[in-house]
């Protein structure tokens, strides 16, 4: 039997962690043979919830999970983290600008970067989640010196698989004979799924499906796709994103099969200068993440990446005074 590693997540108590923890738990993320020790963190009002969650959780009788902690503090949350999953967050609020939202979240995961820094294993895997999620992992990030900046990483899996679906219905095959799909920037509406090197089934993704097709409904309903979520569910993408977590990690920790998104430190990698974290096509193995190098950016291409990237610039302007 391995040791059990510990996986904490925060906003344990919220309806993607419903889906995500127990999905863990069951050994969706690393694996049916890898023991987990459970830290749950959430606000002093949510404790009752997550209590019923704990609850939850010990009546599925998983045989991988060792112990469940739960608490309000990220000190204990945190303490010797292997992996953390940053799913909490404050959600915009009536008469909320975007500002006060990029500036309530920087309050959120500045704290929690720094009780990173101070608790976790030296070697913790961070994803953040909570939105805006590419801003909030800079900000967790800048807020833990002793780590590796890129210990951080921000989740851009679900527009990844959202977009290799959308794909893969268009042209009648399935999702798995896609293949180097990525999604560029910020998990946001100005987010760039790209097809220029996609395959499916071997064969250009661009000599399948119109151009007008790629440009006018592909790239918006990839890009408005939670919106739609929303509207369709009254609520947000939630299973969806807790699936595309676990990809995330499980790719991260035991190697993806071909090329996945990751939201990262941007490194000068496709003039991206460093400063922001960027969604960048990856290859995972042995544990880490490598940029694809050398993939050719046409006109259209670049636009859209320059795009994002001057957003995800805004962002971190918003909240420079909190980058540590
Ligand atoms: P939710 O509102 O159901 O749950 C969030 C939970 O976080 C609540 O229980 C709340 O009490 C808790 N929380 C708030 N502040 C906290 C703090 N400082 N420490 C610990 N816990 C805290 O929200 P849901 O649906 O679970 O979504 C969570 C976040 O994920 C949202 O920010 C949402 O926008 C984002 N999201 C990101 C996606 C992505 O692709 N990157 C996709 C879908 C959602």
């Amino acid at each position: 039997m391995k040791d059990p590693v510990r996986i904490a997540i925060t906003g344990a108590a919220g309806q993607i962690s419903y889906s995500l923890a127990f999905r863990i738990a069951s050994g969706d993320m690393l694996g049916k043979d890898q023991p987990v020790i459970l830290q749950l963190l959430e606000i002093p009002p949510a404790m009752d919830a997550l209590n019923g969650v704990v609850m939850e959780l010990n009546d599925c009788a998983f045989p991988l999970v060792q112990d469940i902690v739960a608490s309000d503090d990220p000190n204990v949350a945190f303490k010797d983290a292997d992996f953390a999953l940053l799913v909490g967050a404050r959600p915009r609020g009536p008469g909320m600008e975007r500002k006060d939202l990029l500036e309530a979240n920087a309050a959120i995961f500045s704290v929690q970067g720094k009780a990173l820094n101070d608790n976790a294993s030296r070697d913790v895997r961070v994803l953040v989640v909570g939105n805006p999620a590419n801003t909030n992992a800079l900000i967790a990030s800048c807020n833990a010196p002793d780590l590796d900046p890129g210990q951080f990483t921000a989740m851009m899996r679900l527009d990844h698989n959202r977009a290799k679906t959308q794909l893969a219905q268009k042209t009648g095959k399935h999702v798995t004979d896609v293949e180097s799909m990525i999604v560029w920037g910020n998990h946001s509406a100005t987010q760039y799924p790209d097809l220029a090197h996609c395959k499916v089934a071997g064969k250009p993704a661009l000599e399948l499906v119109e151009r007008d097709w790629y440009e006018t409904d592909f790239i918006p309903t990839v890009q408005q796709r939670g919106a739609a979520i929303i509207k369709a569910r009254g609520a947000s993408s939630a299973a969806s994103a807790a699936s595309a977590a676990i990809d995330h990690m499980r790719d991260w920790a035991l190697g993806s099969d071909g090329i996945v998104s990751m939201g990262i430190p941007a490194d000068g990698s496709y003039s991206v200068e460093p400063g922001i974290m960027y969604s960048y096509p990856v290859v995972c193995k042995d544990g880490k993440y490598e940029i694809v190098q050398g993939l050719e950016v046409d006109d259209f291409s670049r636009e859209r990446m320059n795009a994002t990237e001057t957003e995800l610039r805004e962002e971190r302007a918003a909240v420079e005074h909190l980058l540590g």
